[in-house]
């Protein structure tokens, strides 16, 4: 939804066409305008000039006697002093706790420094506020239900004084990881099986703005310092800010060694690879709500995951930098190595280095850090059909059948903020809909959902709002009284869902707001949080939060609270049933895929917001949060048909598949289109859903392993360097499928990249050879009805393909496998279902097969894992086995011989006429039995 402030949009207009494209961007901080970035940014520059080290470990901090050489333990800590150098007052000596542990099972070493603050001889701090650094991102964070990753694994520890600079050693369980600590200037390195992989602090950026009295500045600074807005506040919109802290920044560098690739870090609209910054603005990781965002651009947007990727052929290596506050990454490409430089307004240095072969070794050792994505309802990875707004239950009910009427399958219809009394959340507009149990009971007879949404915004003077304020579970101003700003209802109150208190609140509400009613969820939307008449779109920095902390702390958290505390809620709500909710949040967090799908914002209907969305899907994809979609097809403004073919035809790839609009625009449910363009969105729909056994499986391996549902081409292919640039291809999921959606107007043909090997063309399954060794790009045809997809050899896909109105009407229907051998005749694919509703797959009511072609002779089946009770998988038939043959011609015959348990029967093997394939109809053998077909 919306920003839009109309008095700054009068005031500023001349402002912003001069300078920016995007609606927003006027109003956020560059670096040089944010008081700590700037400051860091230019004592980055002066350090690097004088390179001074005024950061060293006292080694009689260190927790183990130094004289033995070597012990065991979990925990490496030790004080770090900051040095302030004053010969006429005397050094200023800073005490900075530092501590290093290996995380269990994940490839990782923990760092964590903090400052020893001592508020009883400070009275300069007021009693509403926490007086120390906020230290608890990481609960936030991690997947804290994992007791046994959050204990430090075994370490081993060695100390090597050298002649310049003491060196400790630290060994993980293994010796695969060391960890050597530079004592006297302090630095880190970090070797993964004696390579080294990172240089902490390798360029001396690491700062910590220590507590001082505003009147002893001067003497706690170092010469390469400046006092730029350490104080107060010059931005235009942040003035107000009240900095009772004074200056508190965290910052540190980090040089990927050996590697020149870096990803991640979302949210941004921008490239996949992550861009060298030397001359730009550094990214942005700052939670909040842009309008028609800039794109190719590293400004920051609604959500923020602060986890790098980097890559190089054989090592892997990432960065976790757990930290909730306002932050700047810059990325300097130096040679053969990537430079980082991590700044935070406040808050700790916590970060995880996560070390690993290949990229999927850090997402999954990441996931196990942070939490699994959820297995989201079946339903859910089907077609959602919003709009700002349907108005009224007819409304609703006339989509509902007109999508029906043209056979456009779909699951969810959702409602915007107008379906509530006033916009006031946990209520319904009572003339629109007057019986909202009677619509929920109408969508539910097609197995269908609806989803409405409640905003943490809660307009004053109602019983809810009130009940906030009164009970205390609001958020606080810095003067210690309810905050009030001004949103969507105007004059609003906002829940704290880090405080319990407003948790317990806001499950209280949604316990009497959804009842007994099993298809109905929620979108949590404008959690950044989004504030009309706040700085830079959203929360003054110095509220107050839960335990006295303030917003400046845990800003980038609290959209993750909000979201995870509404999962908490319907969860619970929803126990009797067993049901799997369904939360969407445009705020989120590392670990916000515990809890909710998410979406790239308020995107425009033009061909740069769809090209814009597949490297921003791609990036959420690689750290763990894959359940992500862009609006199709584009939130504000009316697309022209072709735009809108074109981007349900991409849109039916992003794993979270919605249709949105904004309230300005015309209607454009699907059916309105005219033929053609009706027929050929349908079959892109249609597809959609024929892929849903194969889209859940993705799914399912998201989440045991963190796998990518839409996934990068260099991600398992980190030996092709060709690869690591491209983001307008993509595989989905380990299916092999490989798809490039046109993003151009007028587009007739693309050029796709293959690795070498053999593809099958999806829809006639010819293939295409590339042969040699390094990928090559080939032109595909591509006029309007086409989307350019393959299915790469050495796969088995699943599918039914039969039209229904929704995904559970599709339990019914029979499987079809599609075969596609790779140059030596193999082939594997896997195939995960379960009733696609319930938690009882944790349980173990799932079904899992393995399918197998070996040497093109022989197919099998391999059930894995079988559910107790039979109502879990539906229909299990299979109807055909296609077989793509160019690979296996020699070894096909007439018919085919079928063994399953005792019984074994010949079938006839029907041909294409094009020759492509082969198929076997009716095999009389299910997808939960293990069988053999010899060819
Ligand atoms: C967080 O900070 C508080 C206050 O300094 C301290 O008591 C606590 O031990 C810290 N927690 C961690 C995990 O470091
Ligand atoms: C590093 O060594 C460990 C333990 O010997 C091994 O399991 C791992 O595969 C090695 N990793 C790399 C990237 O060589
Ligand atoms: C089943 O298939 C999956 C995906 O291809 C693979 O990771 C797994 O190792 C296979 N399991 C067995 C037992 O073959």
């Amino acid at each position: 939804m919306i920003f839009n402030n109309r008095f700054l949009i009068i005031f500023l207009l001349p402002l912003y066409w001069a300078t920016a494209f995007g609606f927003t961007e006027y109003l956020l901080k560059t670096c040089q305008q944010s008081g700590f970035c700037h400051r860091n940014k230019v004592y980055s520059q002066n350090i690097l000039k004088t390179k001074n080290s005024y950061y060293s470990i006292d080694l009689s901090s260190i927790n183990y006697e130094v004289e033995k050489s070597k012990s065991e333990l979990n925990l490496f800590t030790a004080n770090i002093i900051k040095t302030i150098p004053r010969p006429d007052v005397g050094d200023i000596k800073v005490v900075l706790p530092i501590s290093i542990s290996f995380l269990k099972d994940t490839n990782s070493v923990r760092l964590t420094i903090d400052e020893d603050r001592h508020p009883e001889l400070d009275n300069s701090i007021s009693e509403i506020l926490n007086p120390y650094r906020y230290n608890e991102t990481w609960k936030w964070a991690f997947d804290i239900d994992n007791k046994d990753i959050l204990q430090g694994d075994k370490l081993s520890f060695y100390e090597l004084k050298g002649s310049s600079n003491n060196v400790i050693s630290l060994y993980n369980r293994d010796n695969s990881i060391k960890v050597e600590v530079y004592t006297n200037s302090f630095k880190i390195k970090v070797f993964y099986n004696d390579t080294l992989v990172f240089t902490v602090n390798d360029r001396l950026f690491m700062n910590l703005e220590h507590k001082r009295l505003k009147e002893l500045n001067f003497q706690n600074i170092n010469p390469e310092e400046t006092p730029y807005n350490m104080f107060g506040d010059d931005f235009e919109y942040s003035k107000d800010d009240t900095l009772k802290f004074g200056p508190e920044s965290v910052a540190l560098d980090f040089t990927f060694n050996n590697m020149e690739n870096v990803y991640g870090i979302p949210e941004h609209a921008d490239s996949l690879k992550l861009k060298d910054t030397s001359n730009t603005e550094p990214y942005r990781l700052f939670n909040v709500d842009v309008f028609e965002y800039t794109i190719d651009s590293p400004m920051p947007m609604y959500g923020a995951i602060p986890f790098m990727i980097g890559t190089n052929k054989d090592t892997s290596a990432g960065i976790f930098w757990v930290n909730a506050a306002d932050t700047w990454v810059d990325i300097a490409y130096e040679g053969s190595d990537t430079k980082t430089h991590w700044i935070s307004e406040t808050g700790i240095i916590d970060v995880v280095l996560f070390l690993g072969k290949s990229p999927s070794d850090l997402t999954k050792n990441y996931i196990k850090l942070t939490g699994k994505p959820q297995l989201p309802l079946l339903s859910s990875i089907g077609y959602h059909q919003c709009r700002w707004n349907y108005n009224d239950e007819p409304d609703v009910l006339n989509v509902d059948s007109e999508m029906d009427k043209y056979q456009f399958p779909f699951d969810f219809i959702w409602l915007d903020l107008e379906y509530t009394d006033d916009k006031k959340y946990f209520t319904w507009k009572p003339n629109s809909f007057p019986n909202p149990k009677r619509l929920l009971n109408k969508l539910a007879r097609l197995g269908r959902q609806l989803v409405v949404l409640i905003d943490p915004h809660l307009k004053l003077n109602y019983f809810v709002s009130d009940s906030v304020v009164e009970d205390q579970g609001c958020v606080y101003n810095s003067e210690g009284d309810p905050f009030i700003g001004h949103c969507w209802p105007g004059n609003s109150i906002w829940i704290d869902t880090l405080n319990p208190i407003g948790q317990k609140l806001w499950d209280g509400f949604f316990k009497k707001f959804i009842g007994s009613i099993k298809n109905l969820h929620i979108w949590n939307d404008m959690n950044e949080p989004s504030i009309f008449s706040g700085p830079e779109t959203t929360a003054p920095k110095d509220l107050i939060h839960y335990a006295g902390f303030e917003e400046r702390s845990i800003h980038n958290i609290y959209g993750l609270s909000v979201h995870e505390t509404t999962y908490d809620s319907l969860k619970e709500i929803k126990d009797g049933s067993g049901l799997r909710p369904f939360v969407l949040t445009r705020a989120f967090f590392a670990g916000s895929q515990r809890t909710a799908a998410t979406w790239t914002g308020d995107n425009a209907a033009n061909w740069d917001y769809l090209r814009i969305s597949i490297p921003m899907c791609l990036t959420n994809n690689i750290v763990g949060m894959p359940f992500i979609g862009a609006d199709v097809a584009g939130f504000s403004g009316d697309p022209e048909p072709e735009l809108l073919v074109r981007w349900y035809q991409a849109g039916i790839w992003y794993p979270f598949f919605r249709g949105h609009a904004h309230i300005d625009t015309k209607r454009r449910e699907p059916y309105l289109l005219d033929e053609p363009d009706r027929s050929i969105v349908r079959e892109a729909i249609q597809l959609r859903y024929a892929l849903l056994p194969m889209l859940y499986t993705s799914f399912f391996n998201a989440h045991r392993t963190g796998t990518p549902i839409m996934k990068p081409m260099f991600y398992d292919k980190t030996m092709y360097p060709e690869l690591y640039a491209i983001d307008d291809q993509f595989y989905v999921g380990d299916s092999g499928l490989l798809v490039k959606p046109i993003v151009d107007k007028e587009a007739t043909s693309v050029e796709m990249m293959f690795v070498p090997g053999i593809y099958y063309e999806y829809t006639n399954l010819s293939p295409l050879i590339i042969n040699g060794i390094v990928p090559q790009s080939r032109n595909i045809d591509a006029p309007l009805d086409i989307i350019p997809m393959f299915i790469e050899g050495g796969h088995i896909l699943t599918r039914r393909n039969k039209y229904r109105r929704s995904s559970k009407l599709m339990r019914h229907d029979p499987y079809t496998l599609v075969i596609a051998p790779d140059v030596y005749g193999n082939a594997f694919g896997d195939l995960y279902i379960d009733d696609g509703e319930t938690f009882e797959f944790e349980k173990g009511e799932y079904l899992e097969t393995n399918f197998s072609l070996n040497d093109g002779k022989v197919l099998k089946s391999t059930v894995l894992n079988e559910p107790q009770f039979d109502n879990v998988l539906g229909n299990t038939d299979i109807y055909e086995i296609k077989i793509a043959t160019a690979a296996i011609k020699k070894t096909v015959k007439k018919t085919v011989t079928i063994i399953s348990g005792s019984n074994k029967h010949e079938v006839p093997l029907h041909r294409s006429e094009d020759g492509n394939w082969v198929s076997i109809r009716y095999p009389k053998i299910k997808v939960d039995e293990t069988w053999e077909i010899t060819f």
